[in-house]
């Protein structure tokens, strides 16, 4: 963990466009559990014969509520599955209230304000919620916010109600959770600030229109936009493990195997969006979100098409756009040669640069340095330090081909796919990717 504080990039430093182109107390309860950790958030114990007791909720570790003896917090009634339903929270930044959230695992349902989960769903807690298992016992949820603020938004439109549930912020824009007023589903609401679009370029529908043409299983799903005077609402679904980074500063650093599940799913998404010459331009790990966390394989979701742009019949792109850490050379090149007045392009290799520096992150929780190569004289990846001798030759390899200077020979989509790290274990992962993610979506 301190690794990563000292020095992983910091969540502050967002996408940039620096030039363009064109009611109730605890004396209720009768035992309090005594927690490791922070107490979160709480949740008040019903059962028919009068309020139990309260579980706290803390970072530490998963609640899990049900039948088994493993269980965090147990139930003896027969309608309670072996596990009912876990609770977990994710942090996303210290200036925000944490996400603390209930997955339903239980055959007999858990209901959320009466309404039921669903087995293997999540919903995001809020204070006040209440959760039920039916003849069993109810759960009053709280949780004291400290930053919750009201959303001054403009959005008037009858589909959704908008909370003032912050789920994350970005350069642009504050996500907030929502819920659809027909189903009751809660999603995620893209709150777009057109003043902080200041770039006469970048239209306040630019990300809106990219996102409308896609349909991918590792794509953020969109359900709806709306737009104001001064806002741009985009309606989303709901992904519930936070992002790579919230996940990276909670494990330190994150082990091979579970990057590869990862890497191969940002992946599948890059292939989808390369194919429509689609450039990403913003791969970065507040970009890259989980649906879950717990499980080795979940499902990987790529975000925040902000600066995505289509580049017709190949067309090479010419606008410094991305977030520092994690552009390619041939993109800061941009603005040292429009200095010097000179041509200068890049095409959809810039992605695969942004993903060898996650690679390189989430295995080391460490930014990559570079040193010049005496041969070429170009700048090379540098694995120094403890942490790159327990990671294999071939993720090294790998890394070091995507972090190749030289736009040209850098791998591309299909290159990645092939190579060993990826390549050896590929009907595995198949498999896996057959049964957690796209029978789940
Ligand atoms: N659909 C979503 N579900 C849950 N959290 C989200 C969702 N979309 C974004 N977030 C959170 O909000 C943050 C900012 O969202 P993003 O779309 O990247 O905004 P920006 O374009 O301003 O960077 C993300 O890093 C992530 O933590
Ligand atoms: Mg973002």
């Amino acid at each position: 963990m301190e690794l990563l504080a000292e020095s992983i990039i910091e969540r502050s430093k967002s996408t940039q466009i620096l030039c363009e182109e064109s009611q109730i107390d605890e004396s209720t309860a009768a035992a309090v559990q005594t927690v490791d950790g922070d107490v979160l958030g709480r949740l008040f114990v019903f059962t028919p014969s009068g309020p139990q007791s309260v579980i706290n909720v803390t970072n530490e570790k998963d609640i899990i509520v049900g039948r088994s003896p493993s269980c965090s917090f147990q139930l003896s009634q027969s309608t309670a599955s072996n596990k009912h339903f876990r609770i977990y929270v994710v942090v996303i930044d210290d200036d925000m209230d944490p996400l603390i959230y209930c997955q339903d695992l239980s055959s007999n349902g858990t209901f959320h304000n009466r309404n039921l989960i669903g087995k293997g769903r999540v919903v995001l807690l809020s204070d006040g919620d209440v959760l039920d298992i039916r003849h069993c016992a109810s759960f009053l949820f709280q949780q004291k916010l400290k930053f919750a603020e009201k959303v001054e938004h403009e959005y008037t439109g009858d589909e959704y109600t908008i909370s003032n549930r912050l789920l994350g912020c970005g350069g642009f824009s504050k996500i907030y959770m929502a819920c659809n007023k027909k189903t009751g589903r809660q999603v995620a609401c893209k709150i777009i600030d057109k003043s902080k679009l200041s770039s006469k370029h970048f239209l306040e529908d630019h990300e809106i229109k990219i996102l409308r043409e896609l349909k991918h299983p590792n794509i953020v799903r969109t359900e709806m936009d709306y737009n104001s005077k001064n806002q741009f609402f985009i309606f989303e679904e709901l992904i519930t493990g936070g992002d790579l980074f919230s996940y990276l500063n909670k494990m330190g650093t994150v082990p091979e195997i579970n990057c590869l599940l990862i890497v191969y799913q940002i992946l599948k998404a890059l292939h989808y969006l390369h194919k429509q010459n689609i450039a990403h331009r913003d791969i970065k790990l507040e970009n890259i979100l989980l649906v879950s966390s717990n499980e080795l394989f979940f499902r990987i979701v790529l975000t925040d098409f902000g600066v995505a742009r289509q580049a017709e019949n190949g067309q090479r792109m010419s606008t410094y756009v991305g977030t520092p850490e994690y552009t390619a050379p041939e993109i800061k090149a941009i603005k040292r040669r429009k200095l010097q007045r000179g041509e200068c392009s890049y095409g959809l290799e810039v992605d695969l640069w942004s993903l060898g520096i996650i690679l390189y992150l989430l295995l080391s929780g460490t930014s990559p340095t570079f040193q010049a190569n005496p041969e070429t004289l170009q700048p090379q990846v540098q694995f120094t330090g403890n942490i790159w001798k327990k990671v294999s030759r071939q993720a090294r390899d790998l890394i070091t081909k995507l972090l190749e200077p030289e736009p040209s020979k850098r791998l591309n989509v299909l290159q990645t796919q092939n190579h060993p790290w990826i390549a050896r274990h590929r009907s595995r992962l198949e498999k896996l990717y057959e049964k957690h993610v796209l029978c789940c979506i």
